[in-house]
C-alpha cells in the first residue's frame, strides 16, 4: 500500500469489482491538510514510494491521484510524470490524432466530442522488431486539466481479467494462425480536421525517409492514388506476457483496427440516424483516411463472431470513474486498456506515455533540438 510519514492521504476509495482480488484503479486521495501541500512536497513523496507505488500499479493496474491541487497545468503534470518512470515517450505513429500541449504532454486525443474511443492498450497493434524490441509504452498517463462539461469519462479494462474470461478455444484460434497482422491508411494532410497524417504521425514529409521508417519497422508500405500511405505491419502477437508480473495479458486491437468499426459504420458524424446514413455514404471519400484493419497472420478473416465476443467481455470488465479536475491517472499501459466516452465540452485531459527502460525514440528527428 501507498503510504508516507509526511503525507497524508485517505483510505483509497474502491470502485467495487466483485470476484476480483484487487481495486481498480486504487485511488489516492488527499485528505484535507495535505490537499495544498506544494508541488515539491507532492513530488519528493512521489520519489520516496516509488517501490510501493510499482507494486500497487502491479497488482491494480492503474492508481488514480485525486484532490492535489498542485497539479494544475501541463507543467506541474509534466513534473509528476517524470517522477514515474525514467523516460517519457514521443507520441510517434499512433492512430489517434493528438496536439502538442508542453515538451511531451499531448492531448488526450482530438477525436471529435460525440466519439466513442474503444478500448486499447496504447499502440498495442506494434510489433516487435530488432530495431524496437518492446514499441509499446509501458505506462500512460493521464491529467483532467478541465472536467467534462458531462460524460467524457476514461474508461479502463483489466485485460488480465479479459484473457481469462474469453473463450479458451477463441484464444488458441488467435494463437494458433499466428497472430494478428494490422493494415492501415494514413493521408498525406488532413480534412476534416481529426485524421492522423503521416506527416504528422512519422515527423516528416519526405515519401523516402517514410519508407526508410517503415523499413526499420518491417512495414510494408504502399502509394494509394490519393496519396495516402497504406502501411501493413508484420504479425504481431495475441498475448503478451508481463515484464514484472509474468502474468498473461489478451494485448491487441483486433476489436478496434477492424474494417466492422469503420467510420463509415459508425457515429463519427454524429449518433443520430441521418448522421449515421450520411456516414455510410461517405465511404467512398473517407476510406483513404480512416481506415483500419486487422486480419489473422495467415491472412485469414477474423470471424464477426469472435470479433463480438471480445468486445462482450471487454465491457463486461471495464470500470469507468468520472473526471474531477486536477485528477492524474497512471496507468499500466500492459496490464490495463483505456477509452474514452463522449462529453460534453468542455473538457481538457493531456496524455503522456512513459518507458520504465530506456529506448529509442521512433521518431527520426527525435534528439535534435
Ligand atoms: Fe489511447
Amino acid at each position: 500500500m501507498l503510504s508516507s510519514s509526511r503525507l497524508a492521504v485517505s483510505n483509497p476509495v474502491v470502485i467495487e469489482r466483485p470476484g476480483q482480488g484487487h481495486p481498480l484503479p486504487f485511488v489516492v486521495q488527499a485528505e484535507p491538510g495535505s490537499a495544498d501541500i506544494p508541488l515539491e512536497e507532492l513530488l519528493a513523496w512521489l520519489t520516496e514510494t516509488t517501490p510501493q507505488r510499482e507494486e500497487q500499479l502491479h497488482r491494480s493496474g492503474a492508481i488514480l491521484l485525486r484532490g492535489f491541487r498542485a497539479v494544475k497545468d501541463a507543467e506541474t503534470f509534466a513534473e509528476v510524470v517524470q517522477r514515474m518512470a525514467p523516460q517519457i515517450l514521443d507520441y510517434a505513429g499512433g492512430t489517434t490524432p493528438r496536439s502538442a500541449v508542453s515538451g511531451k504532454i499531448v492531448t488526450s486525443t482530438d477525436a471529435p466530442a460525440h466519439m466513442v474511443i474503444g478500448q486499447h492498450q496504447e499502440m498495442s497493434y506494434l510489433a516487435p522488431s530488432a530495431e524496437f524490441p518492446d514499441p509499446t509504452p509501458d505506462k500512460v498517463m493521464f491529467f483532467c486539466q478541465i472536467a467534462p462539461g458531462g460524460g467524457g469519462q476514461t474508461p479502463i479494462t483489466d485485460m488480465r481479467t479479459v484473457y481469462k474470461k474469453l473463450p479458451p478455444e477463441l484464444v488458441e484460434r488467435f494463437v494458433q494462425k499466428g497472430g494478428l497482422i494490422f493494415q492501415r491508411r494514413l493521408p498525406s494532410e488532413k480534412k476534416y480536421g481529426f485524421e492522423v497524417t503521416w506527416p504528422t504521425a512519422f515527423g516528416t514529409d519526405d515519401r523516402k525517409q517514410m519508407e526508410k521508417i517503415a523499413a526499420q519497422r518491417g512495414w510494408k508500405v504502399a502509394w494509394t492514388g490519393q496519396g495516402a500511405l497504406e502501411v501493413t505491419h508484420p504479425p504481431s502477437p495475441v498475448v503478451k506476457t508481463h515484464r514484472v508480473t509474468g502474468e498473461t495479458i489478451w494485448f491487441n486491437q483486433a476489436h478496434l483496427l477492424h474494417k466492422s468499426v469503420a467510420p463509415w459504420r459508425s457515429a463519427w458524424l454524429g449518433p443520430s440516424l441521418t448522421q449515421k446514413l450520411r456516414a455510410r455514404l461517405m465511404q467512398p471519400f473517407i476510406q483513404d483516411r480512416f481506415f483500419y484493419h486487422s486480419t489473422h497472420a495467415d491472412g485469414s478473416e477474423i470471424s464477426l463472431q469472435d470479433l463480438e465476443t471480445i468486445r462482450r467481455v471487454v465491457e463486461q470488465e471495464t470500470v469507468m470513474f468520472d473526471w474531477q479536475a486536477g485528477d492524474v491517472i497512471l496507468i499500466d499501459n500492459k496490464l490495463v486498456a483505456h477509452g474514452r466516452r463522449p462529453y460534453e465540452p468542455p473538457r481538457k485531459v493531456l496524455a503522456a506515455l512513459l518507458a520504465d527502460t530506456p529506448r529509442k525514440s521512433m521518431l527520426p528527428d527525435a534528439g535534435k533540438n
